[in-house]
C-alpha cells in the first residue's frame, strides 16, 4: 500500500519532520493563498487518489486558518484521498464549552461539528476538557487526546533544582498533578477568579514550608497570560524564587509572551504544539502515537 500524505498546513516545518519520520509519510504539495479580494485558493499538487492523507494543522488564531483546513480537506476527499485525518497538535474553540450567558454560542460544539463533517478523524493534545469529560461529547469522528504530562515531567525533572508544581487555578489541577506524578515532585493548586478576559485574581496559600524549592507554574494553555502573570507576581511578594513557567499550548495572545519574562518569571517554556521560541517539548513522537493508535486497521 502506498504511504500516507502528510500536508504541513501550519506550517511547522519541524514538527512535520518529526511526525513524517515517526510516521513514514511522504511530504503532500499543497498551494495554499489568497485571491486579491480575501478569498481563498487551493490546490493539491501530490497524488491523493485511494491514499491515506493527514493535515497537520494549526489552529491558534483559528479563524484565519479553518476555511483553508476545510478547503484543503474537501479537496483532498474530491481527488479521491482513501480517508482525511487532522491533526491539529493544538484545538481551538475548546473554552467556550457553555453558556455563560443565556443567549452565547457554544462555539466548541459548532466549531466541533465543521471539523466533524470535513476530516475522518482527529487526534489532537491536551485539549482543553474542563466541564467536558472527552472530545466523543462534540466531535463525531474519533478522536484521539493525547497527553503531554510525562514530557513536561521529563523536562522538569532534566532542568529544574527542587521543583514545586503549581497550578494557577482548579481547572488546572489535572496536568498539574499528573505532571507532578511524573517529576515526583510536591504541588499545590491555587485559588483563581477571572473577572474578565483579561483580568484574574489569585489566592496563594501558605507557601512559607517551600522557601527552598523552585516554584513551577504548570497550566494547559497560555493565552492573555493573565494567569501565570497574576501567579508570578504574588509568588514574587510572598518571597519565592522566580518561578519557571510551563505549558503545553503557548497562544500568547498579543504581548503575552514578553509580559510574562517581564513580570518575573525565570523561564517560559511550552511544547511545540504551536511553533513558538518557547518551544522546548517535542510532541511529535507523541502525536505520532496518537496517529497510529487511531489508524490502526483502518
Ligand atoms: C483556564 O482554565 C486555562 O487552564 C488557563 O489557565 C487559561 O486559559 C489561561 O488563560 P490566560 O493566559 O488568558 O489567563
Amino acid at each position: 500500500m502506498s504511504k500516507p500524505v502528510l500536508f504541513d498546513l501550519a506550517g511547522h516545518g519541524a514538527l512535520a519532520h518529526g511526525l513524517a519520520t515517526a510516521l513514514g509519510t511522504e511530504p503532500g504539495r499543497i498551494e495554499q493563498r489568497r485571491f486579491p479580494d480575501g478569498e481563498s485558493y487551493v490546490r493539491i499538487d501530490s497524488p491523493v487518489a485511494g491514499r491515506a492523507v493527514m493535515l497537520l494543522a494549526g489552529l491558534d488564531r483559528p479563524d484565519d486558518k479553518v476555511l483553508p483546513l476545510l478547503f484543503a480537506a474537501a479537496t483532498a476527499r474530491d481527488l479521491g484521498a482513501r480517508e482525511v485525518g487532522l491533526i491539529a497538535p493544538y484545538l481551538a474553540y475548546m473554552r467556550q464549552d457553555a453558556r455563560f450567558r443565556a443567549v452565547e454560542g457554544i462555539t466548541s460544539i459548532y466549531f466541533a461539528r465543521a471539523l466533524s463533517s470535513a476530516v475522518d478523524w482527529l487526534v489532537t493534545v491536551d485539549p482543553h476538557l474542563h466541564r467536558r469529560k472527552s472530545l466523543a461529547e462534540i466531535y463525531s469522528v474519533p478522536a484521539v487526546a493525547m497527553h503531554a504530562a510525562p514530557l513536561l515531567a521529563e523536562w522538569i525533572g532534566g532542568a529544574v533544582e527542587r521543583p514545586l508544581l503549581i497550578g494557577p487555578d482548579a481547572e488546572s489541577s489535572q496536568w498539574v498533578e499528573a505532571v507532578a506524578r511524573g517529576a515526583g515532585a510536591p504541588s499545590i493548586v491555587l485559588e483563581k477568579q477571572r473577572r474578565g478576559d483579561r483580568a484574574v485574581d489569585i489566592a496563594v496559600p501558605d507557601i512559607e514550608r517551600w522557601r527552598d524549592h523552585t516554584p513551577v507554574l504548570v497550566d494547559d494553555i497560555v493565552s492573555t497570560g493573565r494567569t501565570m502573570i497574576e501567579t508570578v507576581r504574588h509568588l514574587k511578594r510572598a518571597g519565592l524564587r522566580p518561578p519557571v513557567c510551563v505549558a503545553v499550548h503557548g497562544v500568547f495572545a498579543g504581548d503575552a509572551y514578553e509580559a510574562l519574562r517581564a513580570a518575573g518569571a525565570a523561564r517560559v517554556i511550552t511544547a511545540n504544539t504551536i511553533h513558538h521560541d518557547s518551544n522546548a517539548i517535542d510532541v511529535a513522537p507523541l502525536i505520532a502515537e496518537g496517529v497510529r493508535t487511531l489508524t490502526a486497521g483502518r
